[in-house]
């Protein structure tokens, strides 16, 4: 029989993204009309071995929906990744009279989900991440947002780099994933995208693309490298010694994680909270919320953690296809 779940907590972890508020919301507001006492974990899994628990109400959510960041702040917490600072925090959670939680993060913040739940804390994921690579969806909170907050900038690096005839090797986030780095590509027409799926390290290529283009009369060349990739100054010093042609870095930086969310990472961040309590109400753990195929679904968490997910080649294709 489902264990009747009467207080939730939630929480966000790991890199905060534009669009955890709504989520926040949503989820608090859908647990109070459904009855339920909401319980705010404040710094992630830190915060709840801390014992950083506040009450939560509607209108403790108010005024955050269109706000980028956090309001319970987020963290990482190396005690939790411990078989001991697991233990600790399901028992603070039965301290507090928290039957279910709701973790808003990223992969690794899933991996510390799966452990409550075998701990015998009801747990539930939403995907919040800035680098849309969590395998078994294809919409994460703050992707939206990041990559027109990207786009926007290297806009305005393109007018002053097409002004002065330079080179411009635009870095934009993503450690391991180069989702970011694709979009960005095709959405400002990029003559180059940098993938660390896919960047073999090899400058000449790009050198060589970089003369041939100035020969046909192109006025500048954008170059999108993914964080993964990084060492975008060298790169810049070492391609202007090789081509003869101007050559800047720019380094958008943590700018992408903030600002107002979109539209839709205000309704899906919305859509999957509200999902994720009546989940914890139907007596569900060990979840992930998640975007597939055009539909709000959930899987097992460890199942989704084994879910692996590649750069679509067919959009890699493209974005070379169409640029001259
Ligand atoms: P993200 O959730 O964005 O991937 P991290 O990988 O930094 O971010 O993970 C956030 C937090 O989740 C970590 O600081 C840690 O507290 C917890 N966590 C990560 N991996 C594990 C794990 N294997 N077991 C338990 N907790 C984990
Ligand atoms: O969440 C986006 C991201 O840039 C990742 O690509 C990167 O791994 C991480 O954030 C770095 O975050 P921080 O500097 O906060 O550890």
């Amino acid at each position: 029989m489902a264990k009747e779940v009467k207080t939730i907590g939630v929480l966000t972890s790991g890199g905060d993204a534009p669009g955890m508020n709504a989520a926040i919301r949503s989820v608090v507001r859908t647990a109070i009309n459904k009855g339920l006492k909401v319980k705010g974990i404040m710094r992630g899994y830190a915060g709840l071995l801390q014992e950083e628990i506040v009450d939560m109400n509607g209108s403790s959510v108010a005024d955050i929906i269109h706000r980028g960041g956090t309001i319970l702040y987020t963290a990482r917490c190396m005690e939790f990744m411990t078989p001991e600072g697991q233990e600790l925090g399901a028992k603070v959670c039965k301290k507090h009279g928290i039957d279910g939680i709701v973790v808003i993060g990223g992969d690794g913040s899933f991996r510390g989900a799966g452990k409550l739940s075998a701990l015998g804390i009801n747990t539930i994921g939403i995907p919040g991440t800035i680098d849309l690579d969590i395998a078994c969806t294809d919409y994460t909170i703050g992707f939206d947002t990041a990559v027109n907050t990207a786009m926007d900038a290297i806009d305005k690096v393109r007018d002053t780099s097409t002004s002065h005839e330079r080179c411009s090797i635009i870095e934009v986030m993503g450690r391991h994933a180069g989702y970011i780095a694709l979009w960005c590509g095709i959405a400002n027409g990029a003559e180059d995208i940098l993938l660390p799926e896919r960047y073999d390290g090899n400058e000449q290529v790009l050198i060589n693309r970089i003369i041939e283009n100035r020969k046909r009369g192109k006025k500048h060349h954008i170059i999108i490298n993914a964080e993964g990739i990084g060492h975008s100054t060298s790169m810049a010093k070492r391609i202007e010694a090789a081509t003869g042609i101007e050559t800047r870095a720019t380094i958008l930086g943590y700018m992408q994680r903030g600002g107002a969310p979109t539209c839709k990472d205000r309704v899906y961040a919305s859509i999957m909270g509200a999902k994720a309590v009546e989940l914890l109400c139907s007596g569900k753990s060990n979840r992930l919320v998640a975007y597939r195929d055009g539909d709000f679904v959930d899987f097992d968490i460890q199942e989704a953690l084994n879910m692996r997910k590649d750069i679509p080649e067919d959009q890699f294709q493209i974005s070379k296809l169409l640029v001259r």
